[in-house]
């Protein structure tokens, strides 16, 4: 119950799958080179939660971005590619997320949550 595997493999390039853990959604993301670069050309950007993108994929699998599918507002779940920023746009009341699913603009004080997982194999994660 506590944790779920995942294979990656499912999620093409440039898309996500929205995996349902804990009750709650979370998003497998597969990012493309470009959307890695945006990210982490953002690092030094001024933001609310500070954080490089380095820091919320694991080391030599930048291109998936796992993280929790519920706005930190008060937790809408955002629609994927929206926002000016190419990440995320959350409907409910303007959140904007960049590629890396930090939070860059409105109401939403936190980026999305990185939830605890570890790579088993090349292409299955563990979640939790
Ligand atoms: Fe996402 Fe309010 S719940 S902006």
């Amino acid at each position: 119950l506590a944790s779920i595997e995942f294979d990656v493999t499912k999620v093409p390039e440039g898309q996500q799958v929205v995996v349902k853990w804990r009750g709650k959604p979370l998003f497998v993301r597969n990012r493309t080179k470009a959307e890695i670069a945006k990210a982490v050309a953002d690092d030094g950007a001024s933001m609310k939660d500070p954080e490089k993108d380095s820091a919320r994929v694991k080391p030599g699998k930048s291109q998936w971005l796992i993280v929790g599918g519920n706005c930190t507002h008060l937790g809408c779940v955002p629609t994927f590619g929206g926002g000016e920023y190419g990440g995320w746009f959350c409907p409910c009341h303007g959140s904007v997320y960049d590629t890396s699913g930090r939070i860059r603009k409105g109401p939403a004080p936190k980026n999305l949550v990185v939830p605890e997982y570890a790579f088993l194999s090349d292409t299955k994660v563990k979640i939790g």
